[in-house]
């Protein structure tokens, strides 16, 4: 490892327009009771005229300023999606085009509810190296375009959005930074959580389909394993933890994974009441959430856990 890559910068965007569970019941056979006791989640917010690059656009400037760097120190630009605008141009081109980045390289990565974890991987790996010294990393995701929003088992669940993060290469000795990151798929699970469609047939539509329980069965296990792989590998106990900050798809998951590791419920950032589920965007999102509000400080040992589609899933241990 020539360097360690520490994140120096955080950034979100929201749709402005929010769609709460009562307005869902109005439309669909659910309640707010329903969706709150099952999920945890009260609202989401759904794109109007935004899109999935325009999002992630916004979390991305944001995330510069935070840095205190500009677009013109950024070597590469990497979006975690399942939802991008095209097939190609990638987002991330757009992207690094909109922010008028005239050198390095962009590229999208896909994975589901996990692509944050498995791209901040990636990127993670580029600095370790020497290949990039400064990485913006994005999840942004208009799920909103891949429901059926005749269905009340999915269409509750899920919300647009985009959060972003900036990497820069530090010395290899710091203590501050990526610690380790576990990533793990297997499909054979790959009924379980899929998009039926596809958007390169044209004029088709695509939809979000979820055995939901046996999703949860699924998470509430390989999330535990997950984690317990990243306290192990890194010689640490459960106190060493300080926060715990989860792709946020359901309460009941999250607060289970914060019990296991004998988290005080304080010490969990959850968003998912807010945002529901935005797919790759949800780590970051709820991050520059407990950034902003000055929860997370810098030297604070973070632990992310995400799984989805595929299936796939991962954790990520990250000294802030
Ligand atoms: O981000 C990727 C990872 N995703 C996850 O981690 C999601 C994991 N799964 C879950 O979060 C939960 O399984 C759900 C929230 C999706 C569902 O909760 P559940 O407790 O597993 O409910 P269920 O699917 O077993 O459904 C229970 C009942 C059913 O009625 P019957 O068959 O018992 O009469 C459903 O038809 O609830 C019904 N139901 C609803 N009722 C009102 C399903 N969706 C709704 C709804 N409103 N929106």
């Amino acid at each position: 490892m020539l360097y360690r890559s520490r994140l120096i910068g955080f950034g979100s965007y929201l749709p402005k327009n929010i769609i709460t569970n009562n307005d869902l019941s109005k439309k669909i056979d659910t309640s707010d009771e329903w969706i709150r006791a099952r999920t945890g989640i009260r609202q989401r917010h759904i794109v109007s005229n935004e899109t999935c690059t325009s999002m992630a656009c916004c979390a991305a400037e944001q995330a510069l300023r935070y840095a205190n760097l500009s677009i013109h120190d950024i070597d590469a630009v990497i979006v975690a999606t399942s939802t991008p605008d095209a097939l190609f141009p990638t987002t991330a081109v757009m992207v690094q085009k909109e922010l008028g980045m005239k050198k390095g390289f962009a590229f999208d990565v896909s994975s589901a509810c996990s692509g944050f974890i498995f791209a901040l991987s990636v990127a993670d790996n580029f600095i370790k190296t020497g290949q990039a010294k400064n990485i913006i990393l994005i999840g942004s995701e208009v799920y909103s375009r891949i429901l059926d929003w005749s269905d009340r088992r999915t269409c509750v669940l899920f919300g647009d959005g985009a959060g972003a993060v900036i990497l820069t290469a530090v010395k290899p000795q710091e203590n501050n930074g990526i610690l380790g990151i576990y990533l793990h798929t297997d499909g054979q699970y790959s009924e379980l959580l899929y998009v039926e469609g596809s958007p390169t047939a044209q004029q088709q539509n695509c939809y979000v389909r979820m055995n939901g329980k046996e999703v949860f069965r699924q998470a509430v296990n390989k999330l535990s394993e997950v984690v317990d792989e990243a306290l192990i590998k890194n010689n640490l106990k459960h106190k060493d933890i300080d926060w715990l900050v989860p792709h946020q798809a359901n309460l009941r998951i999250i607060n289970g994974m914060g019990k296991k590791l004998k988290l005080a419920p304080e010490r969990v950032i959850v968003t998912v009441d807010k945002h529901a589920n935005t797919s790759a965007a949800s780590i970051p999102l709820a991050l520059n959430v407990a950034i902003r509000d000055k929860r997370i400080k810098s030297g604070d040992l973070v632990i992310m856990e995400t799984l989805g589609g595929g299936l796939s899933w991962g954790s990520a241990l990250v000294r802030i």
